[in-house]
């Protein structure tokens, strides 16, 4: 561990909205940490620019390769892995990464990847959280939704909770205002997500 300044690596699939509050809190001081390595499995992902300007080392990690070569996502998440290594992270985030890491990944960082998701604990794993709590909120299912930041595990975004927040949708909302309003509180619960990880494995290293 690095205390004061801990070692993130980040993983992106698209705007990179969450990548850049890490920035920002690393840059004035709001994280204790800096972010050694952005990863994607997109090449058009625009965090890879966001890292770029920040002069953050990238690192374009396709999945298709494998598939064209018949290999599988476990050949995939333990090269990744191997690729990430050698920037001892203290901690990597999923910070809209689209893809599922097995535990060919997740076992070489125990403990130490979390993940920002689109909805409270239990309710809308998976792909399209915002859109299919919106549509629930429309049937009368659900009166509000959130976000929060969990320890990854391989059964999807189910691990042990580091935070949550709920994130209110009202009758006058559209799909924009509301996922608008869920990513104004992700860019806060991610940041508050890194904060409790880094605590837990402080205390963790102590003891
Ligand atoms: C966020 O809503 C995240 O929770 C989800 O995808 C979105 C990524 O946004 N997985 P960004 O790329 O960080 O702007």
């Amino acid at each position: 561990m690095n205390p004061g300044n801990y070692r993130l690596v980040v993983l992106i699939s698209g705007f990179g909205s969450n990548l850049q509050a890490i920035l920002d809190a690393c840059a004035d001081g709001r994280l204790p940490a800096k972010v050694v390595l952005v990863v994607s499995n997109r090449k058009d992902a625009f965090g890879l620019v966001r890292a770029q300007r920040a002069g953050i080392p990238t690192l374009y990690f396709p999945l298709k390769p494998y598939r064209e070569r018949g290999l599988d996502r476990t050949a995939y998440d333990r090269d990744l892995a191997e690729r990430i290594l050698p920037y001892r992270p203290d901690l990597i985030v999923l910070a809209g990464w689209m893809h599922i890491l097995s535990s060919a990944f997740l076992e070489r960082f125990p403990g130490r990847v979390i993940n920002l998701h689109p909805a409270l604990p239990g309710m809308f794993p998976g792909m399209r959280a915002i859109q299919r709590a919106f549509e629930a909120y429309r049937r009368g299912e659900i009166a509000y939704s959130g976000c929060m930041v969990h320890i990854v595990t391989p059964a999807v975004d189910e691990g042990p909770v580091l935070t949550h927040r709920v994130v209110p949708i009202y009758p006058e909302d559209t799909l924009e205002t509301f996922e608008a309003r869920m990513h104004e509180a992700e860019h806060q619960v991610i940041l508050e997500g890194i904060r409790a990880a880094l605590q837990m494995l402080s205390r963790s290293e102590q003891a």
